[in-house]
């Protein structure tokens, strides 16, 4: 795994939540983050604050992603980067690292969704090999659908 990344779990929650609610119109509080950490297969990373940044203010993590694996399949849940901190190529840091562990677990395939009106995060899923496989229709809370996109974890047999 990418050594800047950190494990995170039921008991960053609070944290998670915070930052989620700067990233998304509709944030995960901090109870449902917990109860999501603690299922079974669900795993999480952290890009932390840079060290020695304390010197300079407050230190803040970066972003994060959680996942869950079940069997062979694999799922991003969420995924975010604080606006200060964009472009600088750690959403493809975070998903790089959330493969390798959800290869690890014996995944095949990485399932997620996304807005089909988030054009950078589509810009990024594309980026990085996802393709779109399924929409559903005014799936979120503002009528916006979702598209489901995948990616496989091992080549396709030639
Ligand atoms: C989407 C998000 C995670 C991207 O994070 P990031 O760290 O800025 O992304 P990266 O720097 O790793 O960018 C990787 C690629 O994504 C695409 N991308 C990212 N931001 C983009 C933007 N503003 N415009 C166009 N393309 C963009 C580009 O292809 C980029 O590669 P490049 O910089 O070489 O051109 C971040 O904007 C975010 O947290 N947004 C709010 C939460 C969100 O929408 N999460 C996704 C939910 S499905």
């Amino acid at each position: 795994m990418n050594r800047h990344l950190l494990p995170v779990g039921p008991a960053h929650a609070a944290l998670l939540a915070g930052m989620h609610r700067i990233c998304f119109a509709e944030p995960w509080e901090e109870r449902a983050m917990s109860e999501l950490l603690a299922m079974p297969g669900a795993y999480g990373l952290l890009v932390p604050p840079r060290e020695g940044e304390e010197a300079a203010g407050p230190a803040h993590p970066r972003g994060f992603i959680l996942c869950r694996v079940a069997g062979d399949e694999a799922e991003v849940l969420t995924l975010l980067v604080l606006p200060p901190y964009r472009r600088r190529g750690l959403a493809k840091e975070l998903l790089a690292g959330a493969i390798d562990a959800a290869r690890q677990a014996g995944a095949t395939v990485l399932f997620l969704e996304v807005a089909a009106d988030n054009d950078r995060a589509r810009a990024l899923y594309s980026s990085e090999g996802f393709e779109q496989v399924g929409c559903r229709p005014r799936y979120y809370g503002n009528a916006v659908d979702a598209l489901v996109m995948k990616r496989l974890l091992v080549a396709p047999p030639a």
